[in-house]
């Protein structure tokens, strides 16, 4: 059976800074406010001509040239996305065409924050199963798009931003050693956008009613993010039989410091051990691991070394994927 591995990772962030201090003048809130309640101190905000597909392609572009590949060589692209270009044709299908990713089939994926890791467990099997070689698993969002500008709760938090990663059949690069998925719809309503789809289509009502952005329970999906961080790896690991101390490195879905913090503290974990890039990037949903993964595999960790992606989001969702680094 092929083994799985992350062949090659890009990353891609808009030009334009948004500082906590800008954002004093937009909403009613101050600097020190975001910093000690998120540990965000900036985020990337898509130019206005720049849309989800556009920030993709540079991204994938990357991981393609790090995984010494052409477009052509690619059998399946999958945007993880919430914030697609448009309702369709799917994002992954512009992607394909901006790429000439001509062999590739294409689709998106809705999972929220998630999507990244439910994106290499459809590539992960696909790859075992003999079905495709090469999958391009790209994690991107403009969700400056669809925040309320008006809304403190939410407009502080998020960032625009896109990461790749192709995986392939065998080769160089972090092996997939396993993967869990869990969702719970039960509890979606604590994060949502609720109009623009067949429930509430667009009118007038719905844009003067403020129901194309993100409304979100914030207290809800903490809770939430806390108990399922755990539990996710520890389901990932029993399954692996590994333990905790197996572990050398984290890479969480950058949500909210206290969150990661709260985790470290549990595990008795130094911070060392965990990828913290919201402080640069803010939530960028789907795009926070993979953005994470490029940058941590820049300065990559020695062979052998076992590192844990694990995220959580809308649905709600959650989902772990173990890697293991091999010698390049
Ligand atoms: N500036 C100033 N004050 C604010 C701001 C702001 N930007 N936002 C909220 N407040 C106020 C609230 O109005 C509230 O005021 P009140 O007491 O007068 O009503 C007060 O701050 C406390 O609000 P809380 O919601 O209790 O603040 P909390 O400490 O819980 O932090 C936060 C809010 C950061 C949203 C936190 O709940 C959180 O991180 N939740 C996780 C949600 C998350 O990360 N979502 C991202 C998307 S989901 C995902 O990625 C999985």
């Amino acid at each position: 059976m092929p083994t799985a591995v992350i062949s090659g990772t890009g990353a891609y962030v808009p030009t334009r800074v948004l500082t906590n201090k800008e954002l004093e003048s937009v909403v009613d809130t101050t600097e020190e406010w975001i910093l000690s309640r998120t540990g965000i101190i900036e985020r990337r905000i898509a130019l206005p001509d720049q849309a989800t597909s556009d920030l993709s392609c540079p991204a994938a572009v990357q991981a393609l040239e790090n995984a010494g590949l052409l477009a052509t060589d690619i059998d399946a692209i999958i945007v993880c996305t919430v914030t697609p270009d448009m309702m369709f044709p799917s994002t992954a299908c512009i992607v394909q065409a901006k790429l000439g990713a001509t062999q590739a089939v294409a689709f998106d994926l809705g999972a929220a924050c998630t999507g990244f890791i439910y994106g290499l467990q459809l590539a992960a099997h696909a790859i075992e199963a003999g079905s495709w070689s090469h999958v391009l698993v790209i994690g991107a969002e403009t969700l400056s798009r669809i925040v309320d500008w008006q809304d403190r709760n939410t407009c502080v938090l998020f960032g625009d931003g896109a990461g790749a990663a192709v995986v392939s059949a065998n080769g160089r690069g972090p092996r997939i050693l396993g993967i869990h998925l869990g969702a719970d719809g039960t509890d979606g309503h604590v994060l949502t956008m609720p109009a623009g789809g067949s429930r509430l289509p667009a009118s007038l009502e719905t844009v003067n009613g403020r129901r194309h952005f993100v409304h979100m329970n914030g207290q809800e999906v903490y809770k939430f993010a806390v108990r399922i961080v755990d539990e996710a790896c520890s389901r990932l690991l029993d399954k692996l039989g590994l333990s905790y101390n197996q572990v050398d490195f984290y890479i969480p879905h950058q949500a909210n410091l206290r969150i990661i913090e709260g985790f470290a503290k549990r595990l008795k974990l130094p911070l060392e051990k965990i990828a913290v890039n919201l402080d640069k990037y803010g939530n960028m949903s789907s795009a926070s691991i993979p953005v994470a993964l490029h940058e941590f595999g820049e300065r990559p960790p020695q062979t052998g070394s076992k590192v844990m992606l694990v995220g959580f989001g809308g649905g709600l969702t959650w989902g772990s994927c173990l890697l293991e680094w091999q010698a390049n």
